[in-house]
């Protein structure tokens, strides 16, 4: 059997060597991105800074090789315990939330409905934080499980959520700043959908036009993920249907 961790370790460090050799990177600089990645680690942000650069690469790789909807980060708010949720996910009211209506179906790679599906949504409030993490805000508020119908189909009402910024007070937003980047995700919303014999779809949905749609620090935006801006009797509305990929038979 070939080593497949000797075949992976040993070509990422054949393509640091390339970026370092490229740059002609000289031993003060190596001795700086040590320094730079021990605070890192001190600071507990070596997660956020591979998740950053390298989350989405995983992601890519899941969708070259299964078919169905594109696959695009979970982000670290996912709560698996998030409640069903019939017709609307709890949310703060007052003037700023504005609605919006997420819609859709499930359905498998030949287009049959999946009935029965579970759709785990989640996303931020119109201040950009998370249910359960931050502000004190209920873990169970801006997230929710739907199943879907016999035709496939789930519908929940919900708030507009922000752009989202990634922790920026530490060793990686400083780095992303001096890059001239920024820490900022555009508006989005996270869903799971699982199905009994179907590979786990995660995935988000952007809004066409929206703020760092063409700059998300974490590289997770796909052209097909991004939503025009639909209303219906005035309420925003984000249609998706979910197509899945049959699960691995050993999985
Ligand atoms: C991060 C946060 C998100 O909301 C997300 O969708 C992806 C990544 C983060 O903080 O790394
Ligand atoms: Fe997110």
């Amino acid at each position: 059997m070939s080593n497949r961790l000797e075949a992976v370790v040993a070509d990422i460090v054949e393509g640091i060597r390339g970026a370092l050799m490229k740059h002609d990177v000289t031993f003060d600089e190596y001795r700086q991105g040590i320094g730079y990645i021990m605070k890192t680690v001190e600071a507990g942000e070596l997660p956020l800074m591979i998740d950053a650069f390298l989350n989405t690469t995983i992601c890519q790789i899941e969708n070259r090789n299964f078919g169905g909807s594109t696959s695009t980060l979970e982000g670290p708010y996912f709560l698996d315990d998030a409640p069903f949720v019939e017709g609307a996910l709890k949310t703060y009211e007052d003037d700023r939330h504005e609605p919006l209506l997420l819609r859709g179906r499930v359905l498998d790679l030949a287009g049959a409905p999946v009935a029965d599906a579970i759709i785990d949504v989640w996303h931020s409030t119109p201040d950009g934080h998370y249910g359960g993490f931050h502000n004190n805000i209920p873990r169970d508020f801006y997230r929710g499980k739907l199943r879907t119908d016999a035709a496939g189909g789930y519908e929940v009402r919900t708030t507009v959520p922000v752009a989202y910024k990634i922790p920026d007070q530490g060793p990686v937003g400083a780095l992303l700043e001096a890059m001239g980047r920024h820490s900022w995700r555009p508006a989005h919303v996270h869903y799971k959908v699982r199905a009994p014999g179907f590979h786990t779809l995660t995935t988000q949905a952007y809004f066409e036009g929206g703020e760092y749609v063409d700059s998300d620090c974490c590289e997770g935006v796909h052209s097909e993920l991004i939503h025009a801006d639909v209303r219906e009797s005035g309420i925003k509305v984000i249609e998706t249907d979910f197509e899945l990929a049959p699960a691995l038979a050993h999985a």
